[in-house]
């Protein structure tokens, strides 16, 4: 099932009220080309081995059904919104933001996974999005697990016509096992790791207990300078 964009506003805004109670600045809080040093970049991390090798049929941007089956995947659901901008603050068109991580269970839909017996079949594992003028994306998935030797993230990649494949991962705010994590610690600068750990804020007028995260991205470079 494809996310509406009515359903976009309904709970992007939801999200803003989240993001809004954070302390510092954050890329959300930015106005179009203002206070562009204070903007953080978001820190590059590596793609991993788990990038599916052969795409599900359905690539939308709700991962909870595939295709039109009548059972959704098992999780918190969680809106997974945020936007695309440059190093400035303005947001960034056309990009396509593609994300993936593992099931309830801990499997990715890849043939190397682990807990591959577990897979939970009705999670779509991956997901995409196309920004549109405001740089916004939104997804539909669950609050990621941890499966071993790794806290729990979920991955993304920027795609933009004429640069390479760029990739980070975004984690959960709080998260005891982001510690111990060794591709979390490796960010060593405080603020680009908080850029990349974010809140799981529970929807208040959610009824089944959604959460809402926010994740803007902030690229290390302005289009109209190419
Ligand atoms: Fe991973």
């Amino acid at each position: 099932m494809i996310i509406l964009r009515r359903d976009v506003l309904r709970w992007g805004l939801a999200g803003l009220g989240a993001a809004a109670a954070a302390p510092r600045l954050l890329a959300q809080d930015a106005k179009p080309g203002a206070l562009a040093e204070e903007l953080v970049r978001t820190p590059r991390q590596t793609e991993g081995p788990f990038y599916p090798v052969k795409l599900p049929l359905d690539t939308d941007n709700d991962l909870l059904i595939v295709n039109d089956s009548l059972t959704a995947a098992v999780g918190e659901i969680t809106h997974l919104s945020g936007r695309i901008l440059d190093s400035k603050g303005d947001p960034i068109r056309n990009v396509l933001v593609e994300i993936w991580q593992v099931d309830n269970a801990g499997a990715y839909l890849h043939e190397g996974t682990s807990n591959k017996e577990k897979r939970d079949r009705n999670y779509q594992g991956f997901g995409r999005f196309l920004t549109g003028s405001t740089g916004e994306y939104y997804f539909r998935t669950i609050k990621p697990v941890p499966y071993p030797g790794r806290t729990p993230h979920i991955h993304v990649a920027v795609k933009m016509k004429g640069r390479e494949k760029w990739t980070t991962q975004c984690y959960i705010k709080g998260h005891p096992g982001n510690e111990k994590d060794g591709i979390w610690k490796s960010v060593k600068d405080e603020k680009q790791r908080d850029a990349i750990t974010i809140d799981f804020a529970p929807i208040k007028t959610s009824k089944i207990g959604e959460l809402s995260a926010r994740f803007d991205i902030v690229m290390g470079f302005t289009p109209a300078a190419d």
